[in-house]
């Protein structure tokens, strides 16, 4: 169908990227979506189509065989805290690798190998955090919050050095505080308020350029 919307969601097992594969197939988009491990959620959901794939591993995600051209929006999504003590000074070399490869470096690999199968014109995001605002910043949860800001800077080159050219608006994301295993059960929204805030912003995208904007589509300072 000529009018058919297509979205790839990199990292959909639970949470916000569970959250917004249901949403989506709800609005009748055709929804692939991806797992580490099987996600009974996710596999609930009808009419998702499920690839396996991790986001710090390109040997998985470089052969999902998408044809080109194929998807208005792809969403990298995945994304962990880090170690819990959060510490700059107490990180070992390997908690620092892990956090910026899985929040930063694995996700801007993902986006920029995903590409061909962007329509031009299309979206691709990567689910920030306004944690990774320099601007906002109060410090703290620092092994996060440098992660997400790396992350945001790996996004604007790709919005100026591949993106531009195909007209493809690439955006950072801050889903708010939300009720996941990551956000904790006092987070602020419910993974539904966040997600359809999201999927709003997320059909509405497009058409080149760079902006680093919450689940309401308000724009957050560098
Ligand atoms: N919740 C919040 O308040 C909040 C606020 C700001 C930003 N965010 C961001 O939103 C995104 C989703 O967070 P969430 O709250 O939904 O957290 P979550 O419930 O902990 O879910 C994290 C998701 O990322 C996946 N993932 C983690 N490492 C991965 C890897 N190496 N490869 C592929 N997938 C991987 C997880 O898959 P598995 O099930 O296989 O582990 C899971 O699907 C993250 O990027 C997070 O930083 C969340």
């Amino acid at each position: 169908m000529a009018d058919e919307k297509n979205i790839f969601i990199f990292g959909a097992s639970r949470g916000l990227g569970l959250g917004l594969a249901r949403t989506f197939a709800e609005r009748g988009w055709q929804v692939v979506a991806s797992e580490r491990d099987k996600s009974e959620d996710l596999h609930a959901i009808e009419g998702v189509s499920i690839v396996t794939a991790d986001v710090t591993e390109p040997s998985t995600y470089e052969n999902l065989g998408f044809d080109a051209a194929r998807f208005d929006v792809i969403l990298v999504n995945a994304g962990i805290t880090g170690a819990s003590h959060q510490s700059a000074d107490k990180a070992t070399d390997d908690e620092v690798a892990k956090v910026m490869m899985t929040n930063a470096f694995g996700p801007a690999r993902a986006g920029r190998a995903l590409l061909p199968a962007l329509k031009d014109g299309g979206t691709l995001a990567f689910m920030s955090s306004l944690m990774g605002s320099i601007a906002d910043s109060s410090g703290g949860y620092e092994l996060y919050r440098t992660s997400k800001t790396a992350q945001n800077m790996l996004a604007k080159g790709i919005a100026e050095q591949s993106a531009k050219e195909r007209d493809i608006e690439v955006l950072s994301l801050h889903p708010g505080w939300v009720q996941t295993d990551m956000g904790g059960p006092n987070a602020k929204l419910t993974v539904e308020e966040s997600v359809t805030g999201m999927a709003d912003v997320l059909q509405s995208a497009g058409g080149g350029g760079y902006r680093f904007v919450d689940y309401k589509g308000e724009t957050i300072p560098f």
